[in-house]
């Protein structure tokens, strides 16, 4: 089959960028509002830019009465975000925060997690995941009915158990979570990680 997009509608392009741009990350995005109210939502148009400066842009889009959703707004007001891992223990919750619950409401109460203060923004951190990184905004791009968010990273924290000696988080023990189309996920873990180490051309 072929599809030129400009005979599709916009469903139909959504439904096919979101299950052929597979297996995507999840940013699992905590922040607060100016008004000190939590809130956490997942995200997964989601990718790392560069490392130096380290910087990573998370696309956020609008509620369907126009407004900004709550992520992009604490963003842009307070200036800061902390992205959780979501492992497959927190799947559950992290489709809780999916929900569009109102600016009002803390939704750490409403998925049951636990906030913890960050060190160095004013966003929390979900103590329930292994990883939380912790960012400042750096800008926001407005295209089209998107926000793209760009964040630049201050702290990681990682629970020590999952780092191994050379400076890497060991995949194996993380057990993430991805993001496929419609409401399938994928899960990382031991039964599905493989080694591919690079041709040396020198030795071709
Ligand atoms: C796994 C997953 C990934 C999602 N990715 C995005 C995304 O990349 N961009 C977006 O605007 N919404 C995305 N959503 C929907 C938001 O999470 C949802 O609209 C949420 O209610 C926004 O909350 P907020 O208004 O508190 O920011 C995703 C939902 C799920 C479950």
């Amino acid at each position: 089959m072929e599809f030129d997009v400009k005979n599709l509608n916009e469903t139909q392009i959504y439904k096919l960028m979101i299950s052929t741009i597979v297996p995507r990350p999840i940013a699992w995005v905590s922040t607060v509002s100016k008004n000190g109210i939590f809130n956490i939502a997942p995200f997964s148009f989601y990718m790392g830019i560069s490392s130096s400066p380290p910087l990573i842009a998370i696309s956020i889009g609008k509620k369907d009465d126009d407004r900004k959703k709550d992520t992009w707004k604490n963003i842009e007001e307070v200036g800061d975000f902390v992205i959780n891992i979501v492992t497959y223990d927190l799947v559950e919750k992290m489709n809780i925060t999916a929900s569009p619950f109102d600016e009002s409401i803390d939704e750490f109460k409403e998925a049951n997690l636990t906030p913890i203060k960050s060190d160095l923004v004013n966003s929390p951190r979900i103590a329930e995941s292994p990883i939380n990184i912790e960012c400042k905004k750096f800008m926001i791009l407005e295209i089209a009915d998107m926000g793209l968010i760009f964040g630049e990273i201050l702290k990681f924290h990682i629970k020590d158990q999952l780092l191994n000696e050379k400076g890497y988080v060991d995949n194996k023990k993380l057990k993430v979570v991805g993001r496929l189309g419609g409401a399938d996920y994928c899960l990382v873990d031991e039964s599905n990680i493989f080694n591919l180490i690079r041709p040396d051309l020198k030795k071709r």
